[in-house]
């Protein structure tokens, strides 16, 4: 029999996430637009070897063998994102009822097997004509978002319990219109910031529409947090790593729970690049502060922030790492997990909150007897972080679930298809799908409901991701 170390609440949700254009492929079938993602990938240079998602993981066919592989490990949920061009070719007008299907497909395949559909309304891949109209920078596509919302509401709103307007619209906002890596790839700091408002104002449209028309369902938004250390003890580092929280973090939680931009960071805007927020409307921040049933945090790895290289406040980059990293350079650090769920609890409340990504990528070369992925790596990554996730449910933190990062390996965007986050291996030729080794670690865990000991050859490994320290180093 197995040793279950950690033991976890008997209503808690495990699942695995993906995202629409990261797996479906099939960008022409059934009437589906073109997305932002469409035309980045396409565009020469802007991903690595010019590689698209415009076959992936072919999940629009071969999804009732991925449902099935869900069902196989026990999962109990799925969180998928919903591509608004399948929906709305032109982002807007009559609904394109074969992409519709494919969702109700989706969710159908889902509740015969058990399983429970969580739905993100918007993971990145907004219809490109809306883009050709100012996308996220122009006002008027919150509104078109809300109208988007309402009618899966309608659609779908019977059969999703669980509902996400946005994932990380920091990296929507940032990422795709300040440093330029991501679709729509404009590189310009007061477009972003604009575009992370229209977001966050879409979000609290798409909220309140979801009170008026008294969906079954709950509602959140996903937020990527990243907890910022500073590398040394000193008062500079200090404020460098607050304001480094206050751009990616803050910049977020503060207007949904709080109402209000975090003041330190506005003011930075307007010092530093004589950047005013004039389209922020009259009750603009009671719109984005509705009460949310849920928060959906994404967490990877945390910053190490120092006022030396002040560049990294809107790099927000993570080096240099003290400890392990993934295949990115990701650092590996489960305590900084912890903190930050403990964290936002602390300054925010008591808000329920799902994990609806968390995970690593790494090369992946070492294979066990019968070919699988041996990746203790992904595994001790995984095992690490589900205690300390443990950790704050312990001291009080009310997670709910837990999403593993990703069900399979799929189109990591601008990196293309080398960087490997799935727990199940995709090999890309053939379409074959085979359960890596965390994959059948996750089914333990799952089955349990909680963390069974480690294997041994692992501990050291993990001991060392165990051990990062958080705080800033002498
Ligand atoms: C998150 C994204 C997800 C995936 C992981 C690795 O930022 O939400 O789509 O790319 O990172």
């Amino acid at each position: 029999m197995t040793t279950v170390e950690k033991q976890f609440p008997s209503d808690f949700l495990w699942g695995t996430a993906t995202s629409s254009y990261q797996i479906e492929g099939a960008v022409h079938e059934d009437g589906r637009g073109e997305s932002i993602w469409d035309r980045f990938s396409h565009t020469p240079g802007k991903t690595k070897f010019g590689q698209t998602g415009d076959i992936a993981c072919d999940h629009y066919h071969r999804y009732p063998e991925d449902l099935d592989l869900m069902r196989e490990l026990g999962l109990a949920s799925y969180r998928f994102s919903i591509a608004w061009p399948r929906i709305f070719p032109e982002g807007k007008g009559k609904i394109n009822q074969a992409g519709l299907d494919f969702y109700k497909r989706i969710i159908e395949g889902l509740h015969q097997r058990q399983l429970t559909p969580m739905a993100t309304l918007y993971h990145w891949d907004l219809p490109q004509a809306l883009q050709d109209a100012g996308g996220w920078m122009n006002r008027d596509t919150a509104l078109r978002f809300a109208e988007y919302a309402e009618a899966m509401y309608r659609q779908l709103g019977a059969s999703v319990p669980f509902w996400i307007t946005h994932n990380e619209p920091w990296v929507a906002a940032f990422v795709g219109h300040l440093q330029g890596r991501h679709a729509p790839g404009i590189k310009d700091l007061p477009s972003a910031v604009k575009a992370s408002h229209h977001l966050l104002y879409s979000h609290g449209l798409a909220t309140q529409l979801f009170r008026d028309h008294k969906v079954a369902g709950q509602i959140g938004i996903t937020l990527n947090l990243t907890p910022a250390y500073p590398t040394h003890d000193t008062p500079e580092d200090h404020a460098a790593a607050w304001r480094n929280d206050g751009y990616g973090n803050r910049w977020f939680l503060d207007p949904i729970f709080r109402g209000s931009y975090p003041a330190d960071i506005v003011e930075w805007f307007a010092q530093h690049h004589q950047l005013e927020m004039d389209y922020v409307q009259a009750g603009d921040l009671a719109v984005i502060q509705q009460p949310i049933d849920f928060l959906g945090i994404n967490y990877y790895f945390p910053n190490r922030i120092s006022a030396a290289d002040e560049r990294k406040f809107l790099a927000l980059t993570n080096s240099p790492a003290i400890g392990e990293t993934s295949f990115r350079g990701w650092e590996v650090v489960p305590a900084a997990f912890a903190d930050l769920l403990k964290r936002v609890q602390r300054d925010y409340g008591d808000t329920p909150i799902y994990i609806t990504e968390n995970g690593s990528a790494f090369a992946d070369l070492k294979r066990a007897e019968d070919g699988s992925v041996n990746d203790g790596d992904r595994l001790s990554y995984l095992h690490t972080h589900l205690e300390a996730v443990a950790d704050a449910i312990e001291a009080g933190v009310p997670v709910k679930g837990y999403y593993a990062w990703s069900m399979l390996d799929n189109y990591e965007w601008a990196e293309g298809y080398d960087e490997r986050f799935g727990i199940i291996e995709v090999d890309f030729a053939t379409q074959k799908r085979t359960p890596k080794r965390t994959a059948r670690w996750y089914q333990q865990i799952v089955a349990n409901n909680g963390l069974p000991s480690l294997p041994s050859e692992l501990e050291a490994l993990a001991n060392r991701y165990r051990n990062c320290p958080i705080g800033p180093q002498e």
